[in-house]
């Protein structure tokens, strides 16, 4: 059947799993989706994205639409074509991304006005024109458009900023239509204020979509302000429906999210890390540019499965770090997808089998003990 539908398997205290069905083939959630902005996990083949337990890839509207623009993806074939990955894809809706790296940007009622940090050219983004563009990709999950101030921001900036993205929403719901087999998730807003997210939710709620993001977040206002409103925002969407959170995180913050009730996640962190030398173990990050790896012959994580790490030394990945090597960044990068995925895989158990409390406490264990 092609439709998109979610289905709740467990529940341990407020984590869930559970699978999404799309045409494109299941998430199972808590689901991490690797990032693909330019129509690439940077220095992943997509089967080897694949293999490291993705179910789902982001992409993002705002650089797809500046290049190679969307139009000539959807002449093409759409991006799962275009970019060799059969799986589902998520897009970002483009407002959140315009905020961050565009130049001279104009906000008004319509949409955003910006100049391409590419070139400079002009363009303009609206929910309308998002969600056609989100179509011509041939995006699974489309998001709202949508736009958020920093964090710290003044409560009536966050308040109206917020109004005018459920005005948005609205529009995006008018404009994606109807859809068999693609989903439309809904943006919460707000800040750290909770009657904020409360008044968002109910505003989601009432326009209904496919799944609800919990965006706003990881924005300057710390993990513990983040898990402040994580403690409550989950609660105030539809437990039938998909919970995604924005653009998070670290491993300590994806597992505090799912604690609290999230169901999906996507961050660049990982990939990009792995092209910075940052690599992300279960007892804590290890640096491989530090010179103290250079004769080391044990491999990054003695239980890890991945590639970089049943194949190489740490000497081997210092070396080619320090080289500037292209192998450098795609070893690295596959153990970090890896052990993100790996991590999800570890809570989608614990909470199948009731025993999260007991794998958190592990997890954080793990972590302080440090020796790496
Ligand atoms: N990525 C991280 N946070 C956000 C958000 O609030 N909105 C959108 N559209 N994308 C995001
Ligand atoms: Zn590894």
């Amino acid at each position: 059947m092609s439709t998109f539908s979610f289905s709740l398997d467990a529940t341990d205290g407020s984590a869930r799993t559970g699978v999404i069905d799309t045409p494109r083939g299941q998430i199972r959630t808590p689901a991490f989706m690797p990032v693909g902005t330019a129509a690439t996990v940077k220095a992943m083949m997509p089967e080897s994205v694949a293999a490291t337990g993705a179910d789902i890839l982001l992409g993002n509207t705002y650089h797809l639409m500046l290049r190679p623009t969307a139009e000539r993806i959807a002449a093409l074939g759409g991006l799962h074509k275009f970019m060799n990955w059969h799986k589902p894809i998520l897009t970002d809706s483009g407002g959140f991304q315009v905020m961050s790296l565009a130049g001279l940007r104009k906000l008004t009622e319509e949409g955003v006005k910006f100049a391409s940090h590419i070139d400079g050219s002009r363009h303009m983004l609206t929910p309308e024109r998002s969600m056609e563009i989100q179509k011509l990709l041939g995006s699974d999950i489309v998001m709202c458009f949508d736009e958020c101030p920093a964090l710290p921001a003044e409560e009536k900036v966050v308040a109206s900023s917020m109004r005018m993205s459920m005005r948005w929403a609205q529009r995006s719901r008018d404009a994606f239509g109807d859809r068999p087999g693609h989903a439309l998730f809904g943006i919460q807003q707000g800040g750290v204020t909770q009657s904020l997210r409360e008044e968002s939710a109910e505003a989601l709620k009432s326009i209904g979509f496919d799944g609800y993001a919990v965006g706003g977040l990881a924005v300057g206002e710390g993990q513990e302000a983040m898990f402040g409103v994580l403690d409550y925002a989950p609660d105030m969407l539809p437990t039938d429906k998909p919970r995604y959170l924005m653009g998070v995180g670290k491993p300590d913050d994806i597992v505090g999210a799912v604690a609290r009730g999230i169901d999906m996640m996507d961050c660049v962190l990982p990939s990009r890390s792995g092209r910075t030398g940052q690599v992300f173990t279960r007892n804590g990050v290890v640096n491989i540019k530090n010179a103290r790896h250079a004769d080391d012959p044990r491999p990054l994580d003695e239980s890890c499965t991945c590639p970089a790490c049943s194949n190489y030394s740490r000497a081997y990945l210092h070396h080619v770090f320090r080289s500037q090597e292209m192998i450098s960044g795609m070893l690295l990068t596959w153990h970090n997808l890896h052990y993100y995925q790996e991590l999800m895989q570890g809570m989608r158990d614990a909470i199948a089998g009731g025993t999260f409390t007991a794998w958190q406490a592990d997890f954080h264990a793990q972590r302080a003990k440090g020796d790496i």
